[in-house]
């Protein structure tokens, strides 16, 4: 078998590569681990910047996402028994953010994926990578329990942070990043109307909350919790309680509790792999950097490292330039990092850390007023928070 670009993964960053690579005539497979369902059952991220919107746009997998997701100008921080909105919208010269869930862009990917005819190989066993220092790499997997072999002229990594693409690098080829928190977050889905009509991010004494949403009818709450925490440990009425004495009394009232449809805990950590090209493998997404949740990121910066990938895959094989490839692992890693910065400073301010002094907690407090009083201050997290220039 033989395909211009192997993709593997079939998460977010794959299959809107599948999809931009497509509709630009450059033909595809995408070779995917987990079968269709689980893929499209995983319940992540909610938040999306303009410019991912944009791409989905261009990638024409936009049209549900501009019927059911919501536009949101703002955001409240929560401390002290105080709530103090951010205004987006007027701090950025009218930029706002969308909220659509990641499992109905995945499903809508999916879907024009399948629509078009596009090769997706799902329930991929054993998917090893090959000679991705020479112009013919090959990707060998197990399709029912037959031995498969691809080959292509370039290999994109979308494999996320446990994928096979960025473990088969030498390790002398790449420098790792790595920030682990000492805890996670434990979230929960709900069929019940938002909290808020905004997201509402908490910092209290108890650890850090926040309240999101799907739609106006489906809310999505985290609480802030130990590492080493269990899902079983956390029965719905549990978790309810917690949430609302971390908010101030007014949302605390307005959590509509129901009975959980998802519950799970994710570990938080930063991470950065560098470069983002080796010979013709290229990483894009959780494959290269894991942000955590606390700044919306993780999903968004996926978007922006395959609208770059695409365009330089594009001008490979539409122009036989490699300028593009040449470019795109400082390219991406350029805005990976201020992107980093903004989720590990907003999980700063945020979280109790367990090891913070009271000297430190008060540091914490002082910058949240900060943030309410100075529109310097205010800007700075609202240009961060719609998305940096792509
Ligand atoms: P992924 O979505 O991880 O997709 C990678 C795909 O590759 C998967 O389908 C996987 O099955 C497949 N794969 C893995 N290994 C192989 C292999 N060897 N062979 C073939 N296929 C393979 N971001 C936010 O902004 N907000 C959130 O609330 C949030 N919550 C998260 C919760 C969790 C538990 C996780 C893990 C991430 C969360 N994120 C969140 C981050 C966000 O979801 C990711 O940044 C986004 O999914 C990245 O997309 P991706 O396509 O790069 O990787
Ligand atoms: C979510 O709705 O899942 C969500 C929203 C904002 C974040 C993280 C997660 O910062």
């Amino acid at each position: 078998m033989r395909t211009q670009v192997a993709i593997i993964g079939a998460g977010p960053a794959g299959l809107l590569l599948g999809q931009l690579l497509l509709r630009a005539g450059i033909d595809t497979a995408v070779i995917e681990r987990k079968s269709r369902d689980y893929v499209l059952a995983r319940i992540r991220a909610g938040v999306l910047e303009q410019g991912t919107t944009d791409l989905l746009d261009a990638a024409g997998v936009g049209g549900r996402m501009h019927r059911e997701g919501q536009i949101h100008e703002g955001i409240s921080l929560a401390f002290a028994g105080r709530l103090h909105r951010i205004d987006l919208r007027s701090l950025t010269n009218g930029k706002t953010v969308r909220v659509y869930g990641q499992t109905e862009i995945t499903r809508d990917l999916a879907d024009a994926r399948d629509a078009a005819g596009g090769m997706t190989v799902y329930e991929a066993g054993e998917v090893t990578i090959a000679d991705f220092g020479s112009a013919t790499p090959k990707v060998r997997y197990i399709k029912n329990g037959a031995a498969q072999e691809l080959t292509c002229d370039v290999i994109a990594g979308c494999d996320g942070h446990h994928g096979v693409c960025r473990a088969s690098v030498p390790p002398s080829a790449v420098q790792l990043f790595e920030r682990v928190y000492p805890f996670g977050w434990l979230g929960v889905l709900v069929d019940q109307p938002p909290a808020d009509h905004e997201l509402v991010y908490a910092n209290s004494a108890r650890g850090f909350a926040l309240c999101s949403m799907r739609s106006a009818a489906r809310s999505r709450y985290y609480v802030q919790v130990p590492t080493d925490e269990h899902v079983a440990n956390w029965p719905d009425d549990r978790f309810y309680d917690e949430l609302r004495r971390r908010l101030p009394a007014q949302i605390a009232a307005a959590v509509t509790p129901g009975p959980s449809i998802e519950k799970s805990i994710a570990p938080l950590r930063s991470f950065v792999a560098e470069p983002m090209r080796f010979g013709r493998l290229f990483l894009a997404g959780d494959a290269a950097h894991i942000v955590p949740p606390t700044g919306a990121k993780g999903l968004n910066l996926a978007a922006s490292d395959v609208r770059y990938l695409a365009q330089a895959l594009i001008e490979f094989f539409g122009e036989r330039s490699e300028a593009g490839l040449n470019a795109y692992s400082t390219r991406a890693l350029a805005r990976i990092w201020k992107a980093e910065r903004f989720s590990w400073w907003m999980t700063s301010l945020l979280h109790q850390m367990p090891e913070a002094s009271p000297f430190e907690q008060k540091m914490q407090l002082a910058e949240l007023d900060y943030l309410c009083q100075s529109q310097a201050a205010a800007t700075v997290l609202a240009e961060n928070y719609v998305g940096l220039p792509v």
